[in-house]
């Protein structure tokens, strides 16, 4: 884990204009910057981003957050991600904190294990640029398959020597560790000794989605029916195959761009593609797509295009994968390349603009391709052809989420006609499976009820910042008033040597936080302000801001107002004084708090209220009375304190 020190250092650099800005083009406006959302498609500008607040909004698509979710949302980091990121931005050295030793561990290992892979793609490079060796045999081999020097470079090609140790050797004299060279494939053992494992091959280096060189390929040069085309690192800490899709880290932007991703077979179409200028391209080598990959997918795009050559076994095992997509809401295309091309070959021969007509005017949807594909082979055999029946109407009945409605009704009528069945008869058999999975569901979910705690049951996930608004009645505001305070003016001077967060914590003492607060948000901030208080920390609004928890900065940008700033212009255009909310924070703190025991003391009075209403002994009676009497009495000290906040 990154050390808290690395992370408030990080934060204490972070410039949200100068990252924000290397992604959108900003222009100042006032305190402000605006500039065209990268979130949605817009032709004037709505996206503000104030560097004051370190945060941006845009008040088109209502997507907000700070320089961390930018990069999150943007370039599809995770946090940790982010922040290695903007580490190496600002050159800030991560530290690293003690955790436990398995997980140091392992951190360990995939750091060797990506040291070596960097080591090992700078000397294939280097053996197939500068040597004779490698131009001769694997650099004319790729300039003969019309791959130039640019996308060479790009994709960090490299050729292995055909010597039998000529990286092993290298990698022995550079003191790499033995095991380490084994794990990652680049050498195995043979007669004792270690041997380059990719020998005459030329190398695909594999990135992960940050850019990080996790594995290889390695392809026999030319043709050779008795070794195997390709081989690929094995599994190991960092190279997970069922996660990796070949090319993601070159195709992210151009896949958020054009909202789609191409899905081919090999290195070598992805490679060819960006050559061509067509760059939100990905390749799953061959095999079904995994669960982790779709999830990859997904987190850019909801429409996947499979491109796959004619007569290759791939398809087949694309479409298993097909399910999965359909049920994580993907909207699958399918393109087969004709005459016994692949996508390379493919573009090489009729260039860029043919082959995004050809995809443009050949896609198909992929469910129907399927059907088509299964009654091809069913043949006139009746069992078959039931089968594909139900398994097509499982299919349909994965799509059953709202939106996809009139795509599933869709389907059906389609389906129904290709397979010359009656269309309500089809429409029932989805309605089957869709009505056994519901069945299944809901005994997980009561399963699940058994043990669920009742207060975890109250929770509204999904609003947005402004229905949560219209739905807030004056007690969430007040809330939310106090929240902000603390946030805002927790660390300022309170008078006595106390800070304004000592004099409104001292208020939520024991269990008194729940009795206080209905909205279990404003209570997360509250209680995490409180426990890092204990921890003798001085919370800013900044580690908030960029706190780990997504949710919860989320919320805190959600309280943060910009539009607050514009305060600074009214202070330009009038001449006399206008105090600012921080001028005057004593009175803010002061009077929130104030609305906040009021509207607590009223509750009490209601609830001994209703209690009197109830049979009691004499005794009982007096104690209500007298609580009553001492209730309201605080109820009037305080309202007299408000007034003198108010109208002071
Ligand atoms: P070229 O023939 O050089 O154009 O490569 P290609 O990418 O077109 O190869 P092909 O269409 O034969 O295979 C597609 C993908 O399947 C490759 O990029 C590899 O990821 C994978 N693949 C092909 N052959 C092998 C093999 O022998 N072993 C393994 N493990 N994977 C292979
Ligand atoms: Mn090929």
């Amino acid at each position: 884990m990154i050390s808290q020190h690395t992370i408030e250092q990080i934060l204490s650099r972070i410039d949200v204009i100068d990252i924000v800005g290397s992604f959108v083009k900003l222009k100042k406006r006032g305190t402000n910057y605006l500039g065209l959302c990268p979130f949605h498609n817009e032709k004037t500008p709505s996206f503000t981003v104030s560097p004051a607040k370190e945060i941006y909004k845009c008040f088109g698509c209502g997507k907000s957050g700070n320089s961390i979710s930018f990069l999150m949302e943007h370039e599809k980091y995770s946090y940790v991600e982010a922040l290695r990121w903007l580490a190496n931005r600002y050159n800030v050295e991560i530290e690293e904190t003690e955790t436990s030793p398995a997980y140091k561990e392992a951190q360990q290992k995939a750091d060797s294990l990506y040291i070596i892979n960097n080591f090992a793609q700078k000397f294939f490079s280097d053996m197939l640029l500068n040597t004779e060796e490698g131009q001769d045999i694997a650099l004319s081999y790729l300039k003969e398959r019309g791959f130039n020097d640019a996308v060479i470079e790009k994709f960090q090609l490299g050729y292995c020597s055909r010597q039998r140790d000529a990286f092993a050797k290298a990698a022995a004299e550079a003191q790499y560790n033995p095991e380490f060279l084994l794990k990652s494939g680049l050498v195995v053992t043979r007669d004792e000794q270690l041997v380059d494992n990719y020998r005459d091959r030329i190398i695909f280096p594999v990135h992960n989605q940050t850019g990080k060189i996790i594995g290889f390929g390695a392809r026999i040069i030319g043709k050779n029916d008795r070794a195997p085309k390709y081989i690929n690192t094995p599994e190991n800490e960092i190279y997970i195959k069922s996660k990796i899709l070949y090319g993601s880290y070159f195709a992210r932007q151009a896949i958020d761009r054009a909202d789609e991703c191409l899905l081919v077979e090999g290195y070598t179409d992805v490679i060819s593609l960006h050559q061509a200028g067509i760059e939100n391209v990905v390749a799953s080598g061959g095999t079904s797509l995994t669960p982790d990959q779709l999830r990859l997918v997904k987190k850019y795009t909801n429409n996947l295009t499979i491109i796959y050559d004619g007569d290759s076994a791939g398809i087949k095992a694309a479409l298993r994968g097909l399910d999965l997509a359909l049920e994580e809401g993907l909207n699958v295309q399918l393109v087969l390349i004709p005459d016994k091309e692949d996508p390379d070959s493919y573009v090489k021969k009729v260039g860029n603009e043919a082959f995004r007509n050809f995809i443009a005017q050949n896609k198909k949807d992929v469910v129907l391709f399927q059907l088509e594909v299964s009654l091809k082979d069913a043949g006139n055999d009746s069992v078959k052809k039931s089968a594909v029946v139900n398994r097509i109407a499982e299919t349909i009945s994965r799509l059953n989420k709202a939106e996809d409605f009139t795509k599933q009704q869709d389907y059906i009528r389609q389906c129904a006609g290709l397979l010359h069945i009656d269309e309500a008869g089809l429409n029932a058999l989805v309605n089957k499976f869709i009505r056994d999975r519901v069945t299944k569901q809901e005994n997980k979910a009561q399963a699940a009820e058994l043990n669920a705690r009742p207060e975890n049951a109250e929770s509204t996930p999904g609003i947005t910042e402004d229905e949560t608004l219209s739905l807030l009645n004056k007690d969430e505001l007040v809330e939310r008033n106090i929240t902000r305070a603390l946030l805002e003016f927790g660390t300022y001077d309170w008078g006595e040597e106390q800070k304004v967060y000592d004099y409104i914590l001292s208020e939520f003492d024991s269990n008194s936080l729940h009795e206080l607060f209905d909205n279990k948000q404003m209570l997360l901030i509250i209680e995490t302000y409180k426990t890092w208080v204990q921890n003798g920390v001085d919370p800013s609004p900044k580690s908030f801001l960029y706190h780990e928890n997504i949710e919860l900065s989320t919320l805190v940008v959600g309280l943060m107002d910009t539009r607050y700033e514009l305060s600074h212009n009214w202070k330009e255009h009038y001449d006399g004084p206008m105090p600012t909310r921080e001028e005057l924070y004593r009175e803010e703190v002061a009077s929130t708090l104030n609305y906040l025991k009021l509207r607590k003391i009223k509750r009490l009075i209601d609830e001994n209220q209703r209690d009197l209403e109830k049979l009691h002994s004499p005794e009982e009676q007096l104690t209500l009375l007298q609580t009553h009497q001492h209730l309201k009495q605080l109820e009037i000290e305080l309202i007299r304190n408000q007034g003198a906040v108010i109208f002071k």
